[in-house]
């Protein structure tokens, strides 16, 4: 074995204990494949030993593949040589699982000849979401065993499943005591050591379903659009149990691995998957930073808003102390919760008694007063600075000391609602996305005086909560609003150009947005901010209103709408436009769809930059996870800095001047200098 090998054996009489050690996660690193590789060597030449069992120190078993070596050359055995070796054994080999064994990780698993888990662990081959496909086996050998179905689901969705159903599906051949893995495992290794045949799972023949392939993909159409890996992993599960030798299966799988690999969709996948645990890290805060205890939190205001952040407290098992100001309104909120979190039971998501048990750790009040004893109070009331002010300067004198006060406030100034209290150290902004209960994403905004361990209390209370967060300065709209401000007005010039806005739309959607300008406009009210006054009409949005065009709430708005919300161009809304582009004086021009999407994005790409140069964003990938989380950025084009390097820096800058945009210097200068965000 290798000086400082990260894998280490451990002699139990007959049965070989092969142990690996690689924190965080023993992610299979080149180290640890030769360490495997040797182990099992070990065990196969020694006489005295009949079984082999592989099991991980630290808190998971091996967690998959390195991601961070992916892209680079391959040092040592690839790991599907490694897991053929185990395979191939003439001695038993058991793998003895706790944690998550996760994509190369559960393929090694599918090389061993029996699994044993613990109750808590799960196992899954989520490569699907890293634009990848399980490529050491598993895509040959999860149908071989669990049958077609399940291999679709954990290969093209890519959520581990529990150990009890992996036992159920014949993945797992015993559950054993969540606190004595190892001896368990050595039991079990005993138990089968002189059992033969040995159960390969390459051996294994699969029978085809194609039935089940074809409700799958259509079950899953809107899931997967636009993504390349899901296919991919079905072509493989196919080719599994269409009569393919195992081998030749395995080449399939392999040459499709790569074809994903190289790909830009994977690239930004994978660079997603680091960004996101990037943006947890604030540069300035050391990691050790002394945390503020949050045990039971308060929330004013039970609209929409303040009704979906509070969930996200109370999912987590964290009571909350709800307010509002007047009876009706407070039921009103209550209610929505209740009725969301039955929704979810009756969906199978969790039972009815835990609907009871999230609702018993919320208390409903109308004072003020009952906030005294939270140690983070959460403001999510109409967006007026004056009103505002008043409840923080009223929150202050209600709060005990060291409680942490924060704003839901979408773009208004942190530090002027800071300034309302005399603790301005205790107070940050925490910017929820709607729905709050659904979207990830969680803006967490650092005023001028926000104290580092307000900062590191709130940023490490997103993850129990089930958020990523993203640090942003005070500045309007912040990271993600202040970027999205940025389409309207190239989207208005294209209407006056004669570009429709479904067509505008349609190329939003067609580059992966959930939805576009128009039909955002439409969900969030095109009546919002609105100046009420149906004989001023200084703008298509003041026709559209004054005619009580107010977008899905009415049925009507940029777009017609049927009874279950389907959307149809207006013929009346085209019209309007028409009047005010007849009025104008632009010319009509023509746009391509790529054309569209850079009149649309470049200039939020050119935002993005300036947001970086002002220190604003901590780093570029803190711009594409706000963008990913928070907006429904397509995960495979990596969020907006990201894909403005795949597009070329220079493409984008001409772009921009083209359309008359002036350009961000830190944009020019990356650019001019060849280099990328
Ligand atoms: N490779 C390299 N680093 C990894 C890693 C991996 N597979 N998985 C996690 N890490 C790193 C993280 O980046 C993080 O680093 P940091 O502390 O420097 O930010 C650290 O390990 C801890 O990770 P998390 O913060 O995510 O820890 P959690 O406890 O929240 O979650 C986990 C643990 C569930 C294992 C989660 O990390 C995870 O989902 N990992 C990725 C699993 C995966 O996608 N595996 C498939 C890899 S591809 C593959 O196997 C290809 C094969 O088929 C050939």
């Amino acid at each position: 074995m290798p000086d400082a090998s990260p894998i280490r054996t451990e002699r139990h009489d007959d049965v070989l204990v092969i142990i690996s050690d690689n924190p965080p996660v023993n992610a299979l690193g080149a180290a640890v494949r030769m360490g495997l590789e040797a182990g099992i060597k070990e065990g196969v030449a020694d006489a005295s030993i009949k079984a082999m069992v592989i099991r991980c120190d630290g808190r998971t078993f091996f967690a998959g593949a390195d991601i961070t070596e992916f892209g680079k050359p391959m040092q040592g055995p690839g790991l599907g040589t490694v897991i053929d070796m185990i395979e191939a054994s003439d001695k038993p080999v058991v793998a003895a699982i706790h944690g998550t064994a996760l994509g190369g990780g559960c393929e090694v698993t599918l090389g061993c000849h029996y699994r044993v888990a613990v109750p808590s662990a799960k196992i899954g081959t989520p490569e699907v979401k890293l634009g990848l496909l399980p490529g050491a086996g598993g895509t040959q050998r999860i149908p071989r065993i669990a049958g077609v179905k399940l291999a679709l689901q954990m290969t093209a969705v890519g959520d581990p499943i529990s150990a009890k159903a992996a036992h159920e599906a014949g993945l797992i051949d015993r559950i054993v005591g969540e606190d004595s893995l190892e001896a368990d495992a050595i039991a079990f290794a005993r138990e089968v050591a002189d059992k033969r045949p040995l159960p390969r799972a390459s051996e294994k023949t699969a029978t085809a379903d194609p039935q089940a392939v074809e409700e799958f993909k259509k079950a899953n159409a809107r899931k997967f659009r636009g993504f390349d890996a899901p296919a991919a992993n079905i072509a493989c599960v196919v080719k599994a149990t269409d009569g393919t030798p195992f081998a030749d299966g395995v080449k399939f799988e392999r040459d499709e691995f790569m074809k994903l690999m190289m790909g830009t969709q994977s690239a930004a996948q994978r660079y997603m998957f680091f960004a996101e645990r990037q943006a947890a890290k604030v540069d300035d805060i050391p990691a050790g930073t002394a945390l503020r205890k949050i045990a039971k939190v308060g929330v004013v205001g039970a609209g929409t808003m303040g009704g979906g952040i509070s969930m996200n407290f109370l999912s987590a098992g964290i009571p909350v102390t709800i307010v509002e100001t007047a009876q009706d309104a407070l039921d009103r909120g209550v209610g929505v919760i209740r009725r969301n979190y039955e929704n979810s039971a009756k969906k199978g998501r969790f039972t009815q008694d835990k609907v009871e048990a999230m609702m018993g750790i919320l208390t409903p009040t109308l004072s003020l007063d009952d906030l005294a004893d939270c140690d983070l109070v959460i403001e999510a009331i109409y967006e007026n600075m004056d009103v505002k002010k008043e409840l923080f300067g009223k929150l202050d004198a209600i709060a005990k000391p060291g409680a942490i006060l924060a704003s839901n406030t979408s773009y208004l100034n942190v530090d002027e609602i800071a300034g309302a209290t005399k603790r301005p150290e205790d107070v940050i902004g925490m910017h929820f996305f709607s729905p709050a209960n659904v979207m990830k994403l969680l803006e967490v905004v650092r005023g001028a005086k926000t104290a580092p361990d307000v900062l590191a209390t709130v940023m490490a209370l997103a993850k129990p909560i089930g958020k990523v967060a993203v640090v942003s300065g005070v500045c309007p709209g912040f990271i993600g609003n202040r970027m999205l401000s940025q389409r309207g007005a190239p989207a208005n010039t294209m209407l006056m150009q004669g570009v429709p806005p479904e067509r505008i739309d349609k190329a939003l959607t067609d580059f992966g947005m959930p939805m576009g300008v128009y039909q955002m406009s439409d969900l969030a009210g095109v009546d919002i901010g609105w100046h009420r006054d149906p004989t001023r009409i200084e703008s298509i949005r003041d026709a559209l209103a004054a005619k009580g065009r107010w977008g899905q709430k009415t049925k009507k708005g940029w777009y017609d709408y049927d009874e279950n919300r389907n959307p149809s161009p207006s013929p009346e809304v085209a019209e309007i436009i028409e009047e005010f582009r007849s009025k104008s004086n632009q010319a009509r021009r023509d746009y391509t769809d790529e054309e569209i999407i850079g009149a649309l994005l470049y200039p939020m790409v050119n935002e993005g930059a300036k947001i970086l140069d002002e220190g604003m964003a901590q780093r570029a990938s803190d711009v594409d996870v706000v963008w990913i989380y928070g907006y429904g950025w397509p995960v495979y084009r990596g969020g907006p800095m990201f894909w403005a390097n795949t597009v070329g820096l220079d493409k984008v800058v001409a772009g921009l001047e083209k359309n008359g945009v002036p350009v961000a210097p830190l944009l020019k200068r990356k650019a001019e200098a060849g280099e990328k965000f």
